[in-house]
């Protein structure tokens, strides 16, 4: 069997018809979209064809659109760009986002800037209530993701914003996970910021963007030639962009469908798992998980010894765990929900995607199992638990 990708939130395969999309971009369409002439309008018009795109599927208007560099950017404007503007104040953001927010924000909390940040259930989700409590008459802004990259839980993002809205304090979301998987009407969802990137849903690595709502007061990041209407300069990576707005067209168009296909491959994967290996646990709950995501702690065995001897076998999954200066960290998502230390260290996340086949978690399923019950006959982990 060829090689098995799982690992479909860190990234995805570009598509064929979104690199076809963009090739062009590569070679006869160069100009610069700033540019007057006809070499830079004609990229011009198409440029702005996927800005247009992008605001349709949030229900925005393609003014509220600011393209960037990817998630990372896109969450770090959001929240430097709204601190910034207010000069001093309160932010709230959860425990169990991406990086991309909690070190913004904690880099905000050195530069003078508070910081509060809610729990979550054991399941991973955000009680709206909490961030009821946690705010203050000096909040500026609230940060919760829309879905976690690590389980794929969804949070309550509407509830919250009912919260954010009453309060009179900005909400954003990173919806780097569930852009184009989930719906995201900006105004169902109520939020004033979001943040997508393009790798995520079959575009091409670093391109990204952040939706804006009108007459939120952020402050530029980046400062320059004044593209993107003053709001991030630097010329801008019209390739990439017009593959954003492909993908997000053809990732509207199948939705739906790919929601019921993952439900069903989830199903066959958490029973196959939880049925073939004893003490196998599987975070989160499935009610409110995206089904693309399956995160699977296995006790008595180290994460990225299971993830290294399913590579070897062609199958590519991530660990629950990020390996910091040669020792194990737990993921501080897993942690957050209460998973003990060592169950989080032994934890690995399945993401599927559009072409994950039942024959690939069948395959799968073939051989892991013995791959745990090995480690687990090796294992220090085991041993200590024998004592
Ligand atoms: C939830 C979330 N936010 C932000 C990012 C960062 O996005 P990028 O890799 O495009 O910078 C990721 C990427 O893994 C993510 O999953």
């Amino acid at each position: 069997m060829d090689r098995i990708y799982l690992d479909h939130n860190a990234t995805t395969p570009v598509r064929p018809e979104v690199r076809d999309r963009m090739l062009p971009f590569l070679g006869e369409l160069f100009g610069n979209p700033s540019s007057a002439h006809s070499f830079g309008q004609e990229v011009k018009v198409q440029f702005e064809e996927a800005r247009q795109r992008i605001a349709d599927q949030l229900g925005a208007s393609p003014a509220q659109i600011v393209f960037t560099s990817g998630g990372t950017e896109s969450d770090n404007y959001a929240i430097k760009g709204t601190a910034f503007a207010a000069g001093k104040g309160h932010i709230i953001t959860a425990m169990v986002e991406h990086p991309a927010v909690l070190q913004t924000v904690s880099w905000l909390a050195k530069k003078g800037f508070d910081a509060s940040y809610v729990q979550v259930d054991s399941s991973g989700v955000v009680d709206p209530d909490e961030v009821k409590k946690a705010l203050r008459p000096d909040t500026i802004l609230v940060s919760i993701m829309h879905m976690n990259n690590e389980v794929g839980t969804i949070q309550p993002v509407e509830e919250i914003a009912a919260i954010t809205k009453e309060a009179g304090v900005y909400f954003h979301t990173d919806a780097v996970q569930s852009f184009g998987k989930l719906p995201t009407k900006v105004d169902d969802l109520g939020v004033d910021l979001l943040s997508m990137a393009a790798h995520k849903i079959y575009g091409p690595k670093g391109v990204g963007a952040l939706y804006i709502r009108k007459g939120t007061r952020i402050d530029p990041l980046i400062i320059g030639g004044a593209q993107e209407k003053r709001r991030r300069s630097g010329t801008e990576n019209v390739a990439g962009i017009v593959a954003f707005g492909e993908a997000i067209v053809q990732a509207e168009a199948e939705r739906e469908q790919l929601y019921s296909r993952l439900t069903g491959l989830r199903e066959t994967l958490v029973k196959g798992l939880t049925e073939r290996i004893p003490e196998v646990i599987i975070n989160g709950d499935p009610s409110k998980t995206f089904p693309s995501t399956v995160s699977a702690s296995v006790s008595h065995v180290e994460g990225e010894s299971l993830l290294l001897s399913l590579d070897m076998e062609g199958i590519a999954v991530s660990t629950g765990s990020a390996c910091s200066s040669g020792s194990l960290e737990p993921s501080h998502v897993l942690v957050s929900m209460g998973i003990e230390t060592v169950l989080a260290q032994g934890t690995l996340r399945f993401s599927m995607g559009r072409g994950t086949t039942k024959a690939q978690i069948d395959h799968l399923l073939e051989v892991f199992p013995p791959i745990v019950e090995r480690l687990r006959r090796m294992s220090p982990l085991s041993a200590s638990k024998a004592c």
